[in-house]
């Protein structure tokens, strides 16, 4: 096990929600953070976990955050020089990045959140809907001016697959046998990314732990926060639009304001499904929910002329194949016309030895076809690793991790996504949490097996002149 202390934080540490990230992270923090251990306070809604925070001496309070509430109550426990970790849900990122900013704090979140009813308030156009706007608001803040470091979306996805997107990018071009020097820019990236021809990026992602226990009928099951999956697969399904695509889905709207790197469709991610990759599971159908790194990655590997006009950008979202306990509650909800199951159900204790997360990205439309880069983690691993944790909440905690100790090392860079950071130091600090990190080229596209020669029965809307077009993936 890793116990290297990679950096001193003499200031308070506030991590407000204390669910199945907040429980994973706690014990890596105090692992590898050096803080003592009453400088620590975890803010929760609800009581669940205070007996893990008694267990490691660290102060736990009861309270919910609301708009109404929330400058003063955060306002007591941040303060300069102090580290404010965002793991809750509903209550809004920016907020509380401007109080940070106000009060000279440290900010860390995985995902950019509104305040309640962000996601789902009617009143609300679709496209308020989205993460792309929810971006857009927070990347207002990133005024030029120097300010206290402030991370957001940064887990493991949004977060970490950003870093292993760069290694990924890197190992294939070696593999084609080009070579160069590291790109160190946002511009340099981009351009490798063009050179070796990606075409799209898929978050494909396989989690295949299951409990001892099947699903019951009227129960949502999941592997991390079910509210917070919930939400997010109710928002409109986002994607990062790619600059070779030919075909524009008749449901696809672009933005109008913004950086409009990504385009949104007007249904669910929880009703969206594509055909996508992974080493273990071979080809499976995943849900396009919606995410922050689908319109960060594309936004940030875009290329322009001179004029502005776009001359390359992959398509890029995730293909989410979640447990089998979670696709079958999805079925169960899609049933329901969306309506949430009474009871929920977080698997961490109850998983079955042999279960995998397997989640990386998986790089399409080059010269060698189809390559996934990521991490394949066992319960099993996950157990010898850290407590409180099953797969997927140790690569999220990892990943939390790595940043947290880049945000104390670079203490003065404004807001930053993922993409901004440097992903060679947090690779080395989340890696030995990530089991096996491999790197797997395939001869797969998302037509095989359905071309009239290999499936005259059902004859499809497919294009064989370009396997890559977003068409050919999508499955509904
Ligand atoms: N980037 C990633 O890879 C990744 C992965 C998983 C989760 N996440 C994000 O991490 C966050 C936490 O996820 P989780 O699985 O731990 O969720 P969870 O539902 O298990 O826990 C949420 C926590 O937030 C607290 N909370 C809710 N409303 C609150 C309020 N108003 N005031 C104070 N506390 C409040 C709850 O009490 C709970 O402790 C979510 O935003 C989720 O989307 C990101």
């Amino acid at each position: 096990m890793v116990s290297k202390q990679y950096a001193e934080f003499p200031g308070r540490i506030c991590i407000l929600g204390f669910g199945s990230i907040g429980q994973g992270v706690l014990p890596l923090l105090l692992r590898h953070i050096g803080v003592s251990h009453e400088n620590v306070t975890i803010v929760s809604a609800d009581p669940y976990g205070a007996d893990i925070a008694l267990k490691y001496g660290v102060n736990f309070i009861k309270r919910k955050i609301t708009r109404a509430n929330y400058k003063e109550q955060m306002s007591r426990l941040i303060g300069k020089g102090d580290f404010l970790l965002n793991l809750s849900v509903d209550v809004s990122s920016i907020a509380l990045i401007e109080l940070c900013r106000e009060v000279g704090a440290l900010y860390l979140d995985t995902c950019i959140e509104p305040w309640i009813g962000g996601y789902d308030e009617p009143k609300l156009s679709m496209a308020e809907r989205t993460n792309y706007a929810l971006r857009e608001k927070a990347l207002k803040l990133q005024t030029g001016i120097p300010a206290p470091t402030a991370v957001v979306a940064h887990g493991a996805n949004p977060g970490l697959v950003s870093h292993l997107l760069k290694e990924a990018l890197l190992n294939l071009r070696t593999d084609l046998g080009m070579n160069g020097k590291k790109p160190t820019t946002k511009e340099e990236w981009a351009e490798l990314a063009q050179k070796l021809g990606v075409k799209v990026v898929h978050i494909a992602e396989r989690d295949n732990q299951r409990s001892y226990i099947p699903k019951q009928v009227g129960e949502f099951v999941n592997t991390w926060s079910i509210g917070g999956f919930y939400a997010e697969g109710n928002q409109p399904a986002e994607l990062g639009w790619g600059s070779h695509e030919k075909y524009f889905p008749a449901d696809g709207r672009e933005h109008k304001n913004g950086r409009k790197s990504s385009i949104y469709l007007e249904q669910p991610g929880i009703l969206t499904q594509v055909r996508s990759w992974t080493p273990l599971e071979g080809a499976y159908h995943g849900f396009i929910i919606t995410h922050n790194e689908s319109i960060s990655i594309a936004d940030y590997f875009t290329v322009k002329d001179g004029e502005g006009k776009v001359t390359y950008r992959p398509t890029v979202h995730y293909a989410y194949h979640p447990c089998d306990g979670a696709v079958l509650s999805l079925h169960e909800v899609a049933g329901k016309n969306g309506k949430i199951q009474a009871k929920h159900k977080l698997i961490v204790e109850e998983i079955m030895p042999g279960g995998v997360d397997e989640l990386g990205v998986l790089l399409m439309g080059h010269g060698k076809g189809a390559y996934w880069y990521g991490s394949q983690l066992s319960i099993d691993q996950t157990r010898v690793l850290a407590p409180y944790n099953n797969a997927t909440s140790l690569q999220v905690a990892a990943s939390v991790l790595g940043a947290f100790v880049w945000a104390i090392e670079n203490p003065e860079k404004g807001l930053v996504e993922a993409d901004d950071i440097d992903h060679t130091r947090v690779l080395e600090i989340a890696k030995p949490y990530l089991g096996i990190i491999t790197g797997e080229y395939s001869k797969w596209t998302p037509l095989e097996g359905r071309t009239p020669t290999d499936s005259p029965l059902f004859v499809e809307d497919i294009d064989e002149s370009d396997p890559w077009q977003f068409k050919n993936f999508r499955v509904s």
